[in-house]
């Protein structure tokens, strides 16, 4: 149930009849309803979002309620509530007093409503929250999306009372937000936290120690750090070094550094590592030992080189790759994405290997469509594991005549292409030939004989 019913049933208004404006929809086949501008009047088509399992609130100004004094709910109410299907709230463009959402938070325990996000919200103020001392509820997964609210360091109060809650919670998202820091202190109240999603905010190198600090987020596996201010790729090893269960780990759209000689080791159970679009120019070091998927496409790489025995995706599209790099050292690869890079040719014994993985892609390549090179990439699609974007994504960009050319367009035939293969097999023809011409001209010869 959202905070704007159980506001409107804790305030004791009339939940039918009021403005006749039907300001909800309910979608019946995606079954999730839609209201605008949360008031009074929105109430009576409220009625209609019982059905649903996601409930959206758009607009509104709670304000002038945040002075009003809210009852306990009776029996009857706390029932409705019970019965209620919606697992997922989400309440955009609001402008939420925290007075209010303090006192009417702890009536979320009488539902099933596992999800709750805030997009584009304004919390103002500071509440009391000392109703939800040691109380727990049932949503697992929140987020905050652009909100603005007072810095963190005025909350000490709300999130020591939040406490009992916060410690059961699974996933926590706060976006696009101007997150600049995050307490030590904060991080140990998520004791049961999987997932933290930090994306697009101002996250700086010196802010990670100190919020992934001894003893916060024991059971975070899922960090993303996407789109922040980060710019040592030493400093956000070192920042995190003490999350000890982290398998994802976003850095993509920073400004990484490479740091020549970094003594730093990642966290062991690190396997999932985004580096797409860091400006990085070579592969930095060290990477975590047992990595298994690495995303270092849109970035300024030359050259690769990596030996890791657990490595099973690697994403090295959007480059500046003028080779495929050797996958000798890495027996588990399955998946090798080099797409918009500078390769022009695959040699023929890389062709093998490359054969062997499940999917591949070296779309917008300028290819040299000679003999081997055609040839090259003519069998690796044969092999059926080149990904989506052949043929059309793959064309000539020499020699002069093939030049914008569909590879699998240009013809490769035998004669043409392995001229020492075609010598032997032109001899015998030629002699075979001979051989006939001989035994033709012998039967003319004898056929015409008087
Ligand atoms: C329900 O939602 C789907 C997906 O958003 C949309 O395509 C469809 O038109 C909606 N139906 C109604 C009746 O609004
Ligand atoms: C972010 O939220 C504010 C209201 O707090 C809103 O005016 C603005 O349009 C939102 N920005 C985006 C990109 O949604
Ligand atoms: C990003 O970090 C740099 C220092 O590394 C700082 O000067 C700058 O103000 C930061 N930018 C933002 C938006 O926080
Ligand atoms: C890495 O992050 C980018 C966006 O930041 C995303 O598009 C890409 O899918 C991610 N890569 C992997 C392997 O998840
Ligand atoms: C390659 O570049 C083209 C054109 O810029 C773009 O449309 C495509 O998405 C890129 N592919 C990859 C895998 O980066």
């Amino acid at each position: 149930m959202s905070v704007a019913v159980l506001l409107l049933l804790g305030l004791g208004l009339p939940v039918a009849a009021e403005g006749r404006r039907n300001r909800c929809f309910f979608n019946r086949t995606q079954e999730f309803c839609e209201c605008y501008n949360l008031s009074e009047e929105t109430a009576a088509s409220i009625i209609q979002c019982l059905p649903a399992t996601v409930v959206e609130f758009w607009g509104g100004d709670l304000e002038k309620y945040a002075d009003f004094p809210i009852r306990d709910l009776d029996d009857s109410v706390i029932d409705t509530l019970g019965s209620l299907l919606i697992q997922k709230i989400i309440i955009g463009n609001v402008l939420v007093p925290e007075v209010l959402l303090a006192r009417v938070l702890r009536f979320f325990s009488y539902t099933h409503v596992r999800e709750l996000a805030f997009e584009s919200c304004v919390f103002q103020g500071t509440g009391d929250w000392s109703d939800m001392d040691g109380q727990n509820l049932p949503i697992l997964s929140l987020s905050f999306h652009n909100v603005t609210c007072a810095p963190l360091t005025g909350h000490e109060q709300a999130f020591s009372s939040l406490s009992t809650w916060l410690g059961t919670l699974k996933e926590l998202a706060v976006t696009g937000s101007r997150v600049t820091s995050l307490p030590c202190a904060i991080g140990r109240l998520f004791a049961a936290l999987h997932s933290l999603n930090l994306a697009h905010n101002s996250l700086g190198d010196g802010s990670l120690a100190p919020a992934f600090c001894q003893g916060a987020f024991p059971q975070l596996q899922q960090l993303s750090l996407r789109h922040n201010n980060l710019s040592s790729y030493h400093s956000v090893c070192e920042g995190v070094g003490l999350l000890l269960r982290l398998r994802h780990l976003d850095l993509s759209h920073n400004e990484l550094m490479a740091d020549p000689s970094s003594s730093c080791q990642w966290p062991s159970s690190l396997q999932h590592f985004n580096l797409s679009n860091t400006g990085l120019d070579e592969v930095p070091a060290p990477l975590p030992p047992r990595l298994e998927v690495l995303d270092m496409s849109h970035n300024h790489l030359h050259a690769v080189d990596i030996s890791l025995s657990s490595m099973k995706k690697l994403f090295l599209n959007q480059n500046l790759l003028r080779a495929v790099p050797s996958i000798r050292n890495c027996p588990m690869l399955d998946t090798l994405h080099l797409d918009n890079n500078s390769i022009s040719e695959l040699p023929r014994d890389e062709v093998k290997l490359l054969g062997r993985l499940q999917d591949v892609a070296v779309a917008g390549n300028p290819f040299s469509c000679s003999c081997s090179g055609a040839g090259g990439l003519q069998a690796l699609a044969a092999t059926g594991h080149l990904g989506q974007g052949w043929p059309g994504d793959y064309r000539c960009h020499s020699p002069a005549q093939y030049q914008g050319w569909q590879v699998a367009q240009v013809p490769v035939s035998v004669l043409r292409c392995d001229p020492a293969a075609v010598v032997a097999p032109l001899c015998v023809a030629q002699a075979l030939l001979g051989v006939a011409g001989a035994v033709c001209l012998a039967r003319s010869r004898s056929c015409h004989r008087p």
